[in-house]
């Protein structure tokens, strides 16, 4: 990690921009929300798989970056500031530095670790917005939202709990935006027998003032963007498993602002009291945190021509950025670059549930470092059982065994057999310093020839 960091100033290496002739590689990892301690299902599904893809692109001489930070804004702040009764600044400013502090033993590479409640954020997202508006893309609306009138609140999406419309899940602790066991996207209205998450009352449906993104004028650009890409990509199955799945549902337009206070405040006389919805302004936050790295931000964002654009997340993520980004970008006419490929992990489960941060259950960042066991160690061991195609499980026994036969008896013997193999004088041999090391010039040239 880049960690002398976020000024040129303190005197770090100038930052790389696109090279003519070159291939330029934009990489990036989901942003992970701040609000909580990451496990090893969040540093394998996104940080991890991009930090190998990173260090591949620059091992192969290719200009890559790889830029990642804390999504910071929307209610999951919010209702953690009330929990640990301080301001949502403050939750940020704590989480911020766990997050940075557990990436950086993971030994993760990021040109750049930023976060969205910066300037920067406000500056891009507002000025995408001002784009949208002036082409047209987006529309006034009055929203049902779901009001609890003994909390005497608007509660956001995340703040209601119910049972999960979808006919074959029925889920009976879906999230008002998202049901976690199906993965559909919902909106809190839908959800049967719908409860206040702080008092457990039941909310009732109130009129509410929105900006809503049209999706549905969007509808040819986007596909014309999703068809060529996908290919040119080569995106995944369950990548396009999950976007097409978007598309059959038929686009709807999608509200982009939220009764909050913890978010980049939208610019408009109309709604100068509500902020962006969190998933409108996250990916927003690679743009920005890229303009923290470099102030020619635009030469890696705006340039679709020599740019190439790899993003990296766990399937819960998908439709956000081959749907939702795609479709922000579209609407501003300005020449975007989109991204090319999308690397998606599903779900690294622990030993017989799922992790939760919410629920505490699982390995975290800190844990991982507590254990002593080599960082090294950590990122073998969820790379080579990293959830690519479908779930794959966290058990402790299975990390020993993989340490115990893969890296100590399989590497561990062959480095000390080659070792031994080499020290060993047989046949033509030369010898180094005062004779007490020779190789055997021999074995030598054979384990090469192996290799090579
Ligand atoms: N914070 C989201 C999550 O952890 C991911 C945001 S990705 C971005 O699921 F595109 F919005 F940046
Ligand atoms: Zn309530």
């Amino acid at each position: 990690m880049t960690d002398s960091s976020n000024d040129a100033v303190h005197g770090r290496a100038a930052p790389k921009l696109p090279i003519q002739g070159k291939r330029n590689i934009l990489i990036t990892s989901a942003l992970p929300y701040v609000n909580n301690v990451p496990h090893l299902g969040n540093i394998i599904g996104c940080v991890l798989s991009a930090d190998v893809f990173a260090r591949y692109c620059r091992l192969r001489g290719y200009n890559a970056i790889y830029i990642c930070g804390t999504d910071e804004y929307g209610t999951a702040t919010e209702t953690k500031a009330m929990e640990e009764k301080c301001t949502p600044q403050q939750i940020c400013d704590k989480y911020h530095a766990i997050h940075k502090e557990v990436y950086k033993w993971f030994n993760i590479s990021f040109d750049e670790f930023g976060r969205t409640s910066s300037p920067q954020q406000t500056e891009v997202c507002q000025a995408i917005f001002k784009k949208l508006m002036e082409n047209n893309w987006l529309s006034e609306n009055v929203m049902q939202q779901l009001y609890c009138d003994k909390c005497q609140k608007f509660l956001a999406d995340r703040l209601v709990e119910g049972v999960c419309p979808t006919q074959d899940c029925n889920y009976d602790s879906a999230r008002g935006d998202q049901c976690e066991k199906c993965g559909k996207l919902l909106n809190p209205i839908e959800l049967k027998d719908p409860r206040c998450k702080f008092c457990r009352s039941t909310p009732h449906i109130r009129d509410t003032n929105h900006l809503f993104l049209e999706l549905p004028l969007l509808k040819d650009k986007l596909e014309e963007y999703i068809n060529h890409m996908s290919v040119a990509g080569s995106w995944s199955q369950n990548a396009i498993q999950a976007t097409h799945a978007w598309l059959k549902e038929g686009l709807k337009p999608r509200c982009i602002t939220r009764d909050l206070k913890w978010g980049v405040p939208v610019p408009h006389e109309k709604f100068k009291d509500k902020v962006f919805y969190v998933w409108f302004d996250a990916p927003i936050g690679y743009v920005s945190i890229t303009s923290c790295y470099t102030p020619d931000w635009e030469k890696w964002w705006k340039n679709p021509e020599n740019v190439e654009l790899y993003q990296f997340m766990g399937k819960d993520n998908v439709p956000f950025h081959t749907v939702m980004f795609p479709s922000t970008l579209l609407g501003t006419s300005e020449n975007w670059t989109l991204m090319k490929t999308i690397s998606v992990t599903e779900y690294l489960n622990y030993e017989a549930g799922k992790f939760s941060k919410s629920k505490g259950v699982g390995v975290f960042g800190n844990d991982a470092k507590d254990t002593n066991i080599p960082v090294e160690v950590w990122r073998y061991y969820l790379l080579t059982n990293r959830p690519e195609v479908s779930d794959t499980l966290f058990t402790w026994v299975d990390l020993q065994a993989k340490l115990n036969s893969e890296l100590l008896n399989n590497l561990g013997n062959f480095i000390n057999r080659v070792l031994s193999f080499i020290a060993k004088p047989a046949g033509q041999s030369a010898t180094f310093g005062n004779g007490a090391f020779t190789l055997n010039l021999e074995a030598v040239q054979q384990i090469l020839s192996l290799i090579i």
